[in-house]
């Protein structure tokens, strides 16, 4: 039983799992800020370089507190909890976010909260909205998790009862869209710039293998070495090939990873019976994904939760939501935790 009637509950949520370091209040369920500082550092690496990215984080992170804190016009003092992502992530950047989180609670006085950064992606579809506070999804509840590292379907019993109904077997779908937008030349994270060029594009212009995976499990690596093999052997006749192509191989690509992720997701509904439906994570910024779900609402009668963008990507409020709940349950961890790189709910 989660005590909803506890009011004026202020949690302050950090997140450093990867390249991101944010930071947010949350007020009861309703978000007062999430403030997010980018690391750039790595963008001439194409991809995430951990050294740097926990050097980053230990200089963004007390400035981040304290415009989150300014913001949302909250003293430290009136903070009930503080939030943190154990887990998963990259051990040195979690450590950061874990360290202090600890020293904070330490100091004040207060409960400290460990979140499981999954599972905080997928709580985003639980934070109020002032006059849409009835339009969080019902329990249960199926939703598709998209990001960087994971691709899972679960469904959402209860807040913190969360079940894996299905996964990836190899690459997660942001590593796909990433992965396959390097060999085309675009810089890291490639997921957004393949929505842009996407939009401009022939989706049907070409055709790239599809898993063939039982149950509701995923698999994007036969794809990426289908779009790489595709190329090898279009250079060989047009060097500009790529160049002349770009939109279209975007767009191509995009339409072969949704579909793979829609077919699944259509089926575990089916099985399950399961009709409130909802995406989160990273992916779930992408504009085709959130077209083709909102389509296969209207055909099978999906009531559909698609988050707010800058709830998509990394970011604190999920955390922070995450540690409302906990709590209200009453689920605090203690001083001896530590980051779990691999953390499974
Ligand atoms: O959830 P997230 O911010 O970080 C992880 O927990 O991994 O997800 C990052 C992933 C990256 O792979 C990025 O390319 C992808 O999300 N992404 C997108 C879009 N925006 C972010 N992929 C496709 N289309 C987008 N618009
Ligand atoms: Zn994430």
């Amino acid at each position: 039983m989660t005590n909803k009637d506890l009011k004026n509950i202020i949690i302050l949520g950090i997140e450093s799992s990867c390249d991101d370091t944010s930071a947010a209040v949350v007020r009861d369920g309703y978000v007062l800020s999430n403030v997010m500082a980018t690391q750039d550092v790595h963008k001439k690496y194409g991809g995430v370089v951990p050294e740097l990215a926990s050097r980053a984080h230990q200089q963004n992170i007390i400035p981040v507190v304290d415009d989150a804190l300014k913001t949302a016009g909250i003293s430290v003092e009136s903070v009930s909890g503080v939030a943190f992502t154990r887990g998963p992530g990259l051990l040195g950047s979690l450590l950061v976010g874990t360290s202090f989180a600890k020293a904070l609670a330490l100091a004040r006085d207060i409960p400290l909260i460990d979140v499981n950064h999954l599972q905080a992606h997928i709580l985003a579809h639980f934070i109020f909205e002032k006059g849409k506070e009835t339009e969080v999804p019902k329990f249960p509840f199926l939703c598709l998790l998209v990001s960087g590292g994971h691709t899972q379907l679960v469904i959402m019993h209860d807040y913190m009862k969360m079940e894996i109904i299905g996964q990836t077997i190899d690459d997660a779908a942001g590593e796909a869209f990433d992965k396959c937008a390097k060999v085309i030349g675009l810089p890291y994270p490639g997921g957004p710039l393949i929505d842009r060029l996407a939009a401009d594009g022939d989706q049907n212009a070409f055709r790239f293998s599809k898993p063939r995976i039982p149950n509701f499990d995923y698999s994007f690596s036969g794809l990426k070495t289908s779009f790489l093999y595709f190329l090898r052997d279009e250079i060989k006749k047009n060097p500009d090939f790529i160049l002349e192509n770009k939109n279209n191989l975007a767009a191509s690509l995009q339409k072969t990873i949704i579909d793979i992720l829609m077919q699944k997701l259509i089926l575990a509904s089916e099985k399950t019976g399961i009709r409130e439906i909802g995406i989160a994570g990273g992916v779930s910024a992408n504009s085709g994904l959130r077209k083709a779900l909102i389509g296969e609402a209207e055909k099978y009668g999906w009531k559909v939760h698609i988050p707010e963008f800058m709830l998509t990507t990394d970011n604190a409020a999920m955390i922070a939501i995450n540690g409302y709940y906990k709590f209200l349950k009453g689920e605090f961890t203690d001083q001896s935790v530590a980051p779990d790189a691999r953390w499974k709910f």
